[in-house]
This record gives structure tokens, C-alpha cells and sequence, in this order.
């Protein structure tokens, strides 16, 4: 009968410990930070290089068209000599204040246009208009 207890404890025993789990003693994880994630960049689209526009000047483009298309009559002692345009400040004044891109512009025959004799080639009065439009440089 002892024998019967003790084999009964120790069954009792045996099956307490089966029913102890077992666990395996791991390396624990290695917990890597996250690694923040890089927002591209919105590419910026290069900017076009803008050409430098040379301004016309007085000197370099007008005075050489002055000269050749209205001097023989815009200086002293000729038809026109009440308005002359021979210097920088006269064709100046003339641009400001007495019509000349009107009189350059206007159609062969019409009354006013300038020179008298008939209209200038159209090189000649885009060169005079943007000078204007440049700022009436002189050089
Ligand atoms: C053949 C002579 C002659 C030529 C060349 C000539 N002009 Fe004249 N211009 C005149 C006469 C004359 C007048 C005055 C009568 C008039 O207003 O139309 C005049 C008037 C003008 C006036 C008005 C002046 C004012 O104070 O009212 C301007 C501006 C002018 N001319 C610009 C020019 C320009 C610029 C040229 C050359 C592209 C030119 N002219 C070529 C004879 C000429």
C-alpha cells in the first residue's frame, strides 16, 4: 500500500512537472530603430538663363541712322533747321517731345512722315523704337 502512495506522488509529481511549460532561453530580439524614411526633394526646375539684352544706345544704333535719314535737313541752316538732330539731346527731345517715333512710323504717303522723302527701311525704325523702349540711352 505505501508502495501505492508513493508511486501515485510520484506520478502526481511527474505529470505537475509535464505540465510545466518550457521555454527557451533566447537571445532576445535585437530592437533596430526605425530608420526615418528621407522625403525627396521636389526637384526645382532649373531656371532658363535669360540672354542679356543688349539696350540699344544713341551712339552705337541711332546716331548712325539720324545721321544718314534726317541730318541733311534737322541742322542749322537747312528746311528743318528749327528742330535740329544732330547731338544725343536733341533726338532725345525729339523722341520726348516732338513725335519722332509718330513721324518714323507712319505710312509712305501719309502726311507728316519722316524723312519726307519716303518711309526708312523697317531695321532702321525698330532700331530707333526700341531705343526708346530701352530707355533712351545715350551710350
Ligand atoms: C527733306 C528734309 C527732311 C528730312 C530728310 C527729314 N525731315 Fe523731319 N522735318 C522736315 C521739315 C521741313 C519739318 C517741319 C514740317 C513738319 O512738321 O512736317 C520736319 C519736322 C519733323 C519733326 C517734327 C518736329 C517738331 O518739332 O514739330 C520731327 C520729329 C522730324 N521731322 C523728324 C525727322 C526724322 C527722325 C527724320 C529722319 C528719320 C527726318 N525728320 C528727316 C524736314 C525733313
Amino acid at each position: 500500500m505505501k508502495k501505492a502512495i508513493a508511486i501515485t506522488i510520484l506520478l502526481a509529481t511527474l505529470a505537475s512537472c509535464s505540465d510545466s511549460t518550457y521555454q527557451d532561453i533566447e537571445t532576445p530580439p535585437v530592437i533596430t530603430t526605425p530608420t526615418t524614411p528621407t522625403i525627396p526633394t521636389t526637384p526645382t526646375t532649373p531656371t532658363t538663363p535669360t540672354t542679356p539684352s543688349t539696350a540699344l544706345t544713341y551712339t552705337k544704333d541711332v546716331k548712325s541712322i539720324i545721321d544718314a535719314n534726317c541730318i541733311s535737313c534737322h541742322q542749322s541752316g537747312r528746311s528743318a533747321a528749327f528742330r535740329p538732330l544732330t547731338t544725343f539731346a536733341q533726338v532725345k527731345a525729339a523722341v520726348e517731345s516732338a513725335g519722332l517715333l509718330n513721324r518714323i512710323q507712319l505710312q509712305s504717303g501719309q502726311q507728316g512722315l519722316m524723312p519726307q522723302g519716303g518711309r526708312m527701311s523697317q531695321a532702321n525704325i525698330d532700331a530707333i523704337v526700341k531705343w526708346n523702349t530701352d530707355g533712351l540711352k545715350e551710350n
